[in-house]
């Protein structure tokens, strides 16, 4: 074999051209070796040739032959170890070509020894494959039945061959390394993805939990809301009817101790009356001053115990025919010792008599706790006003105070059981509560309009007693 111009050296020239497009053709590491092996056996025209590649611990394996190695044949078989093969070991170790001229010369290993009579080879040619000045294998060329001595050009352009070819191998087995990586990395990505996938549905499960869970939470707080709400309804409700019996007690125990030494000077007073009368007095003028107070105080107590009485009624009916004036006046009697010098009453009632169906004590309860927030809503001086009308089928009563006003925050919360902005033990904030549920029992409405420091009105409609009947 001579590379030269002559028609061995166009053949050799295909062979190699050959050999690079088959490697360029394909990444996979052992068909590389195959196309290695098969070329160089074309080329330097022998019947048989082997590559092992060397492994990080010694071990020699075998990746290719020429003819091909059986691809059933087992990974064990493959195998074998560089201390048994002396000659491989030689062009490993010294990354030089060896050559055995005549096998039934040369001292051959038993394992050496073993391949050459199973193969039946003469002459043996090493070459080993060097990349980075490490060795990573060696191409055995073999020829079977007979010798042949290779001359020194064959041998060193064989180890030129077998130099460029490291670099392919190299190639391969660098692209076998990232291609391992790239599946090792597809297969963590996948795996992760799959983790992923497990976390996001174990999430989305624990997230349709929660949100069914804060829905519950949702609607039993709504219900603890509402029961609360009237529970204190209830609990005012109780609180008012407690009060209103013993008031009721109260005041009619109170009216029968007044009454009876009223009756007696009453008694006294008309005697007196009738004494002065029948006898020819002078001063009889100065008398009667006199008489006229004594007269106008006992009509006043006996209208304030009316009023108590009126106030105080255990009478649940709401057919009663209830004369708003009259209740006005008689509450103003009540409350009149609130009321004091600093606080002016200006009354505008319409000129008819007004009259609604409903409850006289209760309407008696509504005008009172209206009443008593207007005073406490005037501190300095101040005027409260009450007008009456009718309108349409209403009757309408204002009461009007110069007060402190209700800030606009918590005007639509007045109503509320047990709101109050009295300091604690000053009120119990059930005034308004209470006003509004007796309006409703009326079929009323309750209406506030306030201005803060200028004042408040207080407006309760209550249907006329003729749209009843
Ligand atoms: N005419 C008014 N002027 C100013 N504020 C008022 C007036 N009427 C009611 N309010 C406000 O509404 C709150 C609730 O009144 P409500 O009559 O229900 O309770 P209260 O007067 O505080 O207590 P109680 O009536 O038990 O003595 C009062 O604390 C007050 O802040
Ligand atoms: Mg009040």
């Amino acid at each position: 074999m001579k590379l030269n111009a002559n028609p061995q050296g166009i053949r050799e020239l295909n062979i190699l051209i050959k050999i690079s497009q088959n490697i360029i053709s394909t990444l996979q590491y052992e068909k590389v070796l195959q196309i290695i092996s098969d070329g160089m056996a074309e080329l330097f025209e022998i019947e048989s040739a082997a590559i092992y590649t060397l492994e990080e611990n010694n071990e020699l394996i075998l990746s290719a032959t020429t003819p091909p190695l059986d691809p059933n044949m087992p990974e064990s078989l493959r195998r074998a170890l560089l201390e048994n093969h002396p000659h491989v070991r030689n062009a490993i170790e010294s990354k030089k070509p060896q050559h055995i001229p005549d096998t039934g010369k040369e001292k051959l290993s038993p394992s050496e020894q073993n391949i050459v009579d199973l193969r039946h080879l003469q002459s043996l040619l090493y070459f080993p494959f060097i990349q980075e000045e490490k060795s990573i294998g060696v191409l055995i060329l073999g020829t079977c039945n007979k010798t042949r001595n290779f001359n020194k050009e064959e041998i060193s352009f064989g180890q030129t061959i077998a130099n460029q070819l490291s670099v392919a191998i190299q190639n391969t087995l660098l692209h076998a390394d990232l291609k391992r990586h790239k599946e090792n990395l597809e297969k963590l990505v996948h795996e992760k993805t799959l983790e992923l996938d497990k976390t996001i549905d174990e999430l989305k499960k624990t997230n349709k939990e929660l949100i069914s869970k804060n829905d519950i939470i949702f609607n039993q707080n709504a219900e603890l809301k509402t029961a609360l709400i009237n529970l204190r309804n209830t609990q005012a409700q109780l609180f008012q009817a407690e009060k209103m019996a013993s008031l009721g007690t109260l005041t009619a125990g109170v009216a029968h101790e007044i009454n009876n030494p009223l009756n007696f000077i009453a008694g006294a007073y008309e005697g007196l009356n009738n004494y002065l009368n029948s006898k020819c007095i002078d001063d009889k003028n100065e008398f009667s001053v006199f008489l006229g107070s004594i007269e106008k105080g006992i009509k006043r107590i006996s209208n304030t115990v009316m009023g108590l009485n009126y106030f105080s009624s255990e009478n649940n009916s709401m057919d009663e025919k209830c004369q708003i004036h009259f209740v006005i006046e008689n509450c103003l009697a009540i409350i009149n010792s609130k009321i004091n010098e600093k606080i002016e009453i200006l009354k505008e009632f319409s000129p008819d008599e007004l009259i609604v169906k409903g409850n006289i004590s209760k309407l008696h309860q509504i005008f009172l706790n209206l009443l008593g927030n207007a005073i406490e809503a005037i501190t300095e001086k101040g005027k409260i006003k009450i007008t009456t009308e009718r309108k349409n089928n209403w009757i309408i009563t204002e009461i009007i105070d110069t007060g402190k006003g209700i800030p606009k925050n918590i005007i639509g919360n007045i109503t509320d059981p047990f709101f109050t902005t009295k300091e604690a033990g000053q009120g119990t904030g059930l005034g308004l509560s209470i006003t509004y549920n007796l309006v409703l029992e009326h079929n009323g409405k309750l209406e506030f309009e306030s201005e803060i420091t200028k004042g408040t009105t207080a407006r309760v409609l209550l249907p006329t007693f003729e749209k009843h009947e």
